[in-house]
């Protein structure tokens, strides 16, 4: 386990830092925050991006040479890092997403979050967590599954976007990558 750790490590700090930050917190929007992320999801994801089920440039060069041990130490590294929630930017489009969030959409059959992603945005396994995610980038994987751009094995998200608009999508990101 301890040289995995260091394996993980080494490769964080040879290419992973350059875009998801020294300690998972990423340098810009475009890339998803990995501090806090649970090991399981970081390994399916990067195992998806290596045979091609997830689309990205800049992910499919950097798992190329990865080995199924190696892509569960780095999620095993990552997860072990964490980062404080922020403040809403935009508190009334907060406030809507928390009620999407907890209850879904009644009226056009939005089904609710919490039942998988949980109570505080934490996830579980295979289950991503969103909270403290950039609300920029969950925005932006709910419209990559609403279009059917990514993919999911079971396509439950492509359910769950089918019927949400543009402002449920933008407010439901807001609310959850906050507090
Ligand atoms: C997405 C890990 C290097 C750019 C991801 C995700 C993981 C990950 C687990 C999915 C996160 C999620 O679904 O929440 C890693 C590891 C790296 C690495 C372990 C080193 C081996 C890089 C580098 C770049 C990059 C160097 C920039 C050149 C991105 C982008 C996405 C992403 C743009 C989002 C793709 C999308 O929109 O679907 N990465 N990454 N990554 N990574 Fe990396
Ligand atoms: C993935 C949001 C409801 C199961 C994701 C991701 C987002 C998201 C943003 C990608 C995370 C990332 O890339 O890091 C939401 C929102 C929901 C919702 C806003 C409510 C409107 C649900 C429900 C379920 C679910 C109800 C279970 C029935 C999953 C699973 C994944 C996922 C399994 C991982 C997919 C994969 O492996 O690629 N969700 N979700 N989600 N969600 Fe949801």
């Amino acid at each position: 386990a301890q040289a995995d750790e260091a394996r993980a490590k080494k490769i964080a700090g040879g290419s992973c830092f350059l875009c998801h930050g020294a300690n998972g917190e990423s340098t810009s929007e475009l890339f998803p925050r990995l501090a806090g992320q649970h090991a399981e999801y970081i390994a399916k994801q990067l195992d998806a991006f290596k045979t091609g089920k997830r689309k990205s440039t800049a992910m499919s060069e950097m798992v190329a040479k990865l080995t199924p041990d190696e892509m569960l130490a780095l999620g095993k590294y990552y997860e072990k890092m964490s980062l404080p929630r922020e403040e809403a930017k935009d508190p009334q489009l907060a406030g809507m997403g928390r009620y999407i969030y907890h209850n879904g959409n009644k009226f056009s059959g939005v089904p609710a979050c919490v039942s998988c992603h949980g109570t505080n945005g934490e996830g579980a396994a295979n289950l991503p967590r969103l909270a403290t995610q950039f609300s920029g980038y969950i925005h932006n994987q709910l419209k990559s599954f609403n279009k059917r751009e990514r993919t999911n094995d079971n396509a439950v998200m492509h359910t769950v976007v089918e019927k949400m608009t543009e402002l449920e999508m933008a407010a439901v990101a807001e609310y959850v990558s906050s507090k």
